[in-house]
């Protein structure tokens, strides 16, 4: 192995840059030559590749989103497409790939592991949906962006005696919801993991008023509700004023924390060395503070377990 490209695909995640310099790095030090793949899989269909240096990662480790590019491309996910895929990779002459990137990134890396190219993924997605590894990179920063939200959110709340309802990403996994009330964010949560009916929503509400608080602020997934009908039927049930904020795409954005930069670099180093050492099909992960790895098709495959998280919600919010 001697070149080696580098991707980033999917969301973008805060700490996704401090991974592509540690792989760049990694592969300096493995006297490996590294190629910056610009746009995820659509742009290595497209052959939008080129080096990157040492002087282009040195100090990203801090920036958000990712300098590479990214993209969700439906043309990979055709046979077709990861066939030109290969054919480009070939003609730059790279038998090495990283993948950075979710659960669809992390599958589209299989396939081209199965297709014969050395291929080792990264879990970068602020959904922390990747049933595996205890953290993707990019979560953490986010919890902490969505932290900063509700405590600004919560002071008007409180100054009004309101409630209200916020609504935060994580497509089908709760983790961003749950960690935010773990941490002291909110008051009544309802994740895909965990989903509350409205009725049940409305009596919690109502027994914290019964018991004197009147600021209260309800996290739920996106996806889960109709965030209008579900204002409104607390209206009405509970004779209230409901506000609703979705904090939306700035959750995807800024500066990654020091953790995110931490796991990011240990997996961007990880990664390389499993490539050196001529491994290919695996995930590299973190699990009880442990480094580890996994292969992609056992990756792909598994489901998001939170259990433990839940009965430590329960205790905390009982
Ligand atoms: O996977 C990251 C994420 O931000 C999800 O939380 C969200 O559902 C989705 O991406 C939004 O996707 P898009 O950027 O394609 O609108």
């Amino acid at each position: 192995m001697k070149r080696l490209g580098i991707l980033t695909s999917g969301g973008d995640a805060p700490g996704m840059n401090a991974a592509i310099r540690a792989v760049v790095m990694a592969a300096h030090y493995y006297n490996l030559e590294a190629m910056g793949i610009r746009g995820g899989y659509h742009g290595l269909m497209e052959g939008s590749i080129q080096p990157l240096t040492l002087p282009e990662v040195e100090h990203i480790a801090d920036k958000g989103g990712t300098i590479l590019k990214t993209s969700r491309s439906k043309e990979f996910m055709e046979e077709k497409g990861r066939k030109q895929a290969l054919d480009v990779l070939r003609s730059f002459d790279i038998d090495s790939l990283v993948v950075v990137g979710g659960e669809g990134s992390l599958k589209g890396a299989e396939k081209l592991h199965n297709m014969g190219i050395k291929v080792v993924g990264i879990p970068g997605t602020i959904d922390n949906d990747l049933a595996y590894t205890d953290y993707s990179i990019g979560f953490d920063t986010t919890l902490n962006t969505v932290l900063d939200c509700i405590g600004k959110i919560k002071d008007t709340d409180f100054s009004h005696d309101k409630t209200t309802i916020v609504e935060v990403m994580g497509r089908y996994c709760g983790d961003l919801a749950l960690y935010s009330a773990l941490a002291g964010g909110g008051e009544i949560i309802s994740t895909p993991e965990r989903k509350l009916d409205l009725g049940t929503i409305c009596s919690r509400l109502q027994s914290r008023i019964d018991n004197g608080k009147h600021n209260n602020l309800v996290i739920i997934t996106e996806k889960m509700y109709d965030l209008q009908e579900l204002k409104h039927y607390i209206e009405e049930k509970l004779k209230i004023s409901v506000r609703t904020t979705v904090l939306g795409f700035i959750q995807r954005g800024g500066s990654p924390s020091a953790f995110d930069r931490v796991l990011a670099s240990k997996m961007g180093v990880a990664a390389i060395e499993l490539l050196v050492g001529g491994h290919s099909g695996l995930a590299v992960g973190i699990k009880q503070n442990k480094m580890i790895h996994k292969e992609l098709e056992k990756v792909n495959a598994e489901k998001a377990e939170k259990g433990n998280q839940y009965r430590l919600l329960d205790i905390l919010l009982s």
